[in-house]
């Protein structure tokens, strides 16, 4: 039998509802709303292809229910920055840091985690804090450029 609810939350800095099965996770909700950034790749928590931001804190979304979401604030990489891009997106296009691009959204989301932690990052922290992200096309050496570029950027902007 399957049981649901209706949950409310903050997607993306918009109030919204959503009916839910119980035993339903988070990624698979949001991708019945038509945000499809976040994906289940390994369903095991081991890869961060399904990587969103629940109370600013990383979530793997293929292992957190979606109950859990309930009047929490949910970010994903869909969230708009007026329409431009950010330092992180920008440095990972001028690094060409992706190829199939099925773990990207993952790897920014965690990025702007990083350096909102870590302005400057060394290498190692940029390892350490990117070590739960994994890609398939082995883009790594491009993606530590990026996010080095990335940390540059945002410190010229500011
Ligand atoms: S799909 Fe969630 S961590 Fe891999
Ligand atoms: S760019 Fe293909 S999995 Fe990372």
């Amino acid at each position: 039998m399957t049981t649901t609810r209706t949950i409310h939350f903050t997607l993306n800095g918009e109030p919204v509802s959503a009916q839910i099965g119980t035993h339903q996770n988070l990624v698979e909700v949001l991708q019945a709303r038509g945000l499809t950034g976040a994906r289940e790749s390994c369903a095991q928590g081991l890869c961060g292809c399904c990587t969103v931001l629940v109370n600013g804190m990383a979530v793997s979304a293929c292992l957190y229910l979606a109950a859990f979401a309930d009047g929490a604030e949910v970010r994903t990489i869909e969230q708009s920055n007026n329409g431009e891009l950010d330092a992180v997106q920008e440095a990972f296009i001028e690094c060409g840091a992706f190829q199939c691009g099925y773990c990207t959204p993952g790897f920014i989301l965690m990025t702007r985690q990083l350096l909102d932690a870590h302005s400057d990052p060394s290498e190692d922290d940029i390892r350490h804090y990117l070590s739960g992200n994994l890609c398939r096309c082995a883009a790594y050496p491009e993606i530590i450029k990026a996010v080095k570029l990335a940390a540059q950027k945002r410190q010229d902007k500011s």
